[in-house]
């Protein structure tokens, strides 16, 4: 195997895979159709390797950019292809969803991305939970394969707003919103929001783990629990969720989630609550954490929301096709085409064995924060992230959330719609 690496200004080394994943190496031939939806600086700057690593190896992309944070238009899209009859060759796509569309028969047998795995040993290298969430035919075969781990729960900061009004930051969510107070009244925007109903279920998930817990957090969204559902834990979350709302502003209802970050970046804004696809947004600014800006989980007990970003291979007629689904499966699982890529994305590395002293702290607190999460029951899926339940309990949930954000309801009434709403789609 060889490995061409070339230093980029921000230090990081591209050309992650020359001729990497050796056992499926040399896609002259190979054709991909791709359809994602990493359309901001730093999601392209990140998806740019794996476009390189697959020319290099002689194959022919095509990209398939569906605009939209979160995936939800990238989904609709998707599933358009799919019922058509017509499936990209590789997609974005995330969580129980893979499982789903194995169920429509649209996926396998064969699965030939399966054969890569196999060769290259895929089991070996991801924990068991990761392989789970990649696997069909009844969790026995690979059919997509994972980029990476992305965490929800963070907050980032702009150092220099907050080192000048004399804020560290916060570890309960009580601290948070007394510096969101003190903000306010500088003339500051405490937090950069886009309320865009994915977002605001980001930050709802997050402030769910915190105030609720573990148990509660799984409660809600593993196990659909209706009377947790209804709880007056959950009616402290809304309640947090209202008081977050006023400390957003005016332009917020609409705004991309990357021109928040842009917001902190700038020093408009405080502070954001995003999944560490934000810090792609940093770093690709060339901002440093710690120097420009701060990252820090949101408040909870241990707690780790998780998204594993991976592509799926659906059943494709044509040797070129089935080339370019095994080259892709087999260069997104490469070992330095993992640390390259999420040295970008702002996430860690899906296998288990890429070193991580070239991260920067946050990654390295990540990593850290999920191995304890993962022994001490803090580790959940995110819902936001479709990590898990349906796609129609999680658009349920979502609906009400986003509807409570930008509307009077209380948040008993906010709760009980949940409940009501969650249960139509079980
Ligand atoms: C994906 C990230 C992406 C983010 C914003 C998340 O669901 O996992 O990769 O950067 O959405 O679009």
């Amino acid at each position: 195997m060889l490995n061409q690496t070339v230093k980029t200004l921000a230090g990081f080394v591209v050309s992650a895979g020359l001729f990497s994943g050796a056992a499926f190496a040399g896609g002259h031939g190979a054709q991909a159709e791709v359809l994602h939806w990493w359309t901001s600086g730093g999601e392209a700057a990140a998806l740019k390797v794996l476009k390189d690593d697959f020319a290099k190896n002689g194959g022919e992309w095509k990209d398939m950019p569906v605009a939209g944070g979160g995936g939800d238009a990238a989904m609709q899209t998707l599933k358009a292809r799919v019922v058509a009859g017509d499936p990209p060759t590789a997609a974005q796509i995330k969580g129980p969803s893979i499982q789903a569309w194995d169920d429509e028969g649209v996926v396998g047998p064969p699965y030939h991305v399966d054969e890569v795995a196999k060769a290259e040993n895929w089991d070996s290298l991801l924990s068991s939970q990761v392989a789970n969430h990649m696997k069909c035919d009844g969790f026995t075969k690979y059919c997509a394969a994972p980029v990476n781990i992305h965490r929800i729960d963070w907050f980032w900061a702009n150092k220099k707003v907050l080192d000048a009004n004399g804020i560290s930051m916060p570890t309960s969510w009580d601290e948070f919103n007394a510096a969101a107070r003190k903000l306010q009244s500088a003339g500051i925007i405490p937090l950069a929001h886009g309320s865009q109903p994915w977002q605001d279920a980001t930050v709802f998930e997050a402030v769910a783990l915190g105030i609720g817990g573990n148990d509660f957090y799984k409660k809600v969204f593993v196990d659909a629990d209706m009377s947790a559902m209804s709880s007056p834990t959950m009616i402290k979350v809304f309640d947090q969720m209202r008081t977050l709302k006023g400390f957003t502003d005016e332009g917020s209802p609409g705004r991309d989630w990357n021109v928040a970050t842009g917001m902190v970046m700038e020093g408009k804004a405080a502070f954001q609550i995003m999944g560490d696809w934000a810090k792609g947004e940093f770093t690709n600014a060339g901002m440093k954490p710690g120097i420009d800006f701060y990252c820090l989980p949101t408040p909870s007990d241990h707690g780790y929301l998780y998204n594993v970003d991976s592509f799926i291979f659906y059943s494709m007629d044509g040797q070129s096709k089935i080339k370019g689904q095994k080259l892709l499966g087999s260069l997104m699982m490469g070992k330095n085409f993992q640390k390259v890529f999420n040295l970008y994305k702002g996430s860690i590395p899906a296998r288990l064995d890429v070193p991580m002293d070239e991260f920067d702290m946050c990654a390295k607190g990540s990593a850290a924060d999920l191995n304890y999460s993962a022994m001490t029951g803090g580790l959940q899926p995110s819902f936001a992230h479709g990590m898990t339940l349906s796609l129609a309990t999680k658009g349920a949930i979502q609906d009400v959330v986003t509807e409570h954000f930008n509307s009077n309801m209380s948040s008993k009434e906010a709760a009980k719609r949940m409940a009501d709403a969650v249960q139509d789609t079980l």
